[in-house]
């Protein structure tokens, strides 16, 4: 995904163990705020972050659902919704996404894809297709950049969305 860049920061909902809190860490310039509600996911990703001698990870356990991301408005240029939007309330994340966002910032989404065959991954009942993520994302105000093919996760796909200028 384009995260490189961003210097105000990134927002991660959703880190779990990690695998790209840091991959993303490394090339991002400022930091990073990776939230999951779940302590073990926390000291795993934590883990994973000092291993990697990693300065701008910010880990936190949070309930992002209930109590947001406590960033202020305007204030990181990407946020990450990877593997997420299966979740209740998809647009009240994105509208969250969209609060701390400055204009012009970047949402991106990777979620499995609607296949039965895909490994793992949520039931196909409550599984979002690129469509719906995209009608979501654009209910809360962002506008659609592009999707992307990625070649790193053949179950997976990903949408890139913008937070307008001006509106
Ligand atoms: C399917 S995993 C995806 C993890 C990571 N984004 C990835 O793609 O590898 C979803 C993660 O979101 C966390 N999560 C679920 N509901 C949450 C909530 N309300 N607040 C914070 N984290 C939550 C879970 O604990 C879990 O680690």
């Amino acid at each position: 995904m384009d995260c490189a860049g961003p210097r105000k920061g990134v927002v991660e909902f959703g880190c779990g163990y990690g695998i790209f809190t840091v991959p993303a860490a490394r090339l991002v310039q400022g930091p990073i705020f990776a939230l999951d509600i779940d302590p073990n996911m926390v000291s795993a990703c934590a883990a994973k972050a000092r291993e990697s001698r990693l300065t701008n990870v910010k880990i936190e356990q949070r309930d992002f659902l209930a109590q947001g991301t406590g960033r202020p408005d305007s204030s990181v240029d990407y946020t990450m919704l990877f593997n997420i939007l299966h979740l209740e309330h998809p647009v009240d994340l994105l509208n969250e996404a969209y609060r701390i966002l400055v204009p012009g910032g970047k949402l991106g989404i990777i979620h499995w894809k609607h296949d039965q065959n895909a490994p793992r991954g949520p039931s196909l009942s409550i599984r979002p297709t690129p469509e719906q993520c995209r009608t979501w994302s654009e209910q809360a105000g962002f506008e659609f950049s592009r999707s992307e093919e990625l070649c790193c996760c053949s179950w997976h796909y990903g949408l890139m969305m913008t937070k307008p200028v001006s509106r």
